[in-house]
């Protein structure tokens, strides 16, 4: 499984890819207004900054909602560098869009999917990624990760080629058990990445390993 980390903010992406296990990042316009980026020219700045830190996808969120707007925004986003994946939501003209993308090469990547059939129509307008928000569909007190499951499982039996990205994660619990049912990327923050690496009996060894080792030099 890709771990990809969800965020725009350029301190977490570089210490997630100091780590040497990141493949990718997933930006949203609430990520990008977090961080107080404005206007069109300082937007691309940080997306071609993102892509310039780290080897691998990057997922940039269209504005638009309507077929040729999205069509326009996602080729200006795509011109910026290889590695930009459209993000595209999951409407009637995402989907066109996302079919039109697909026919002219561009990576996409069909977001706010809450629903089997959701991801069924994103694979068959043949997105790159699809992003199922588990922790949102948690949220609101249902079972995220049997979306996670039923669409790994409807994709394998189909053969489609789209990838499952697993999204809105909220603990490193999610990541783990998006690995178990066969996510092929999963998208964190870095506080759920770096809580993989969390277990108090980890500590209390290291601790002891470390005052015995005292005792030899
Ligand atoms: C998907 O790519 C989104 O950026 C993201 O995972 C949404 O997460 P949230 O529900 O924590 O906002």
């Amino acid at each position: 499984m890709k771990f990809f980390i969800d965020t725009a903010n350029l301190d977490q992406i570089r210490e997630a890819h100091d780590l040497g296990i990141l493949d990718g990042v997933t930006t949203n316009p609430s990520l990008m207004a977090k961080e107080g980026v404005k206007g069109k020219d300082a937007i691309m700045r940080h997306y071609l900054t993102i892509c310039e830190m780290v080897d691998g996808p990057v997922s940039a969120e269209v504005f638009s909602t309507t077929f040729n707007e999205i069509v326009a925004e996602g080729e200006e986003l795509a011109s910026i560098h290889e590695n930009i994946v459209v993000k595209v939501p999951m409407i009637k003209d995402g989907i066109k869009a996302i079919k039109w993308f697909t026919d002219n090469n561009i990576k996409t990547n069909c977001t706010l999917v809450f629903s089997a059939g959701q991801a069924i129509l994103a694979a068959k307008a043949g997105a790159t990624f699809v992003s199922p928000f588990l922790g949102r569909i948690d949220d609101s007190n249902w079972d995220g990760m049997q979306l996670i499951e039923d669409i790994v499982e409807i994709y394998n039996a189909q053969g489609y080629l789209t990838e499952v990205l697993a999204a809105s994660i909220r603990t490193p619990l999610h990541i783990v058990k998006c690995a178990a049912a066969g996510a092929d990327v999963c998208t964190s923050p870095l506080s759920s990445i770096l809580g993989l690496l969390k277990h108090p009996l980890t500590d209390l060894g290291l601790q002891q390993f470390l005052k015995d080792a005292a005792t030899m030099k």
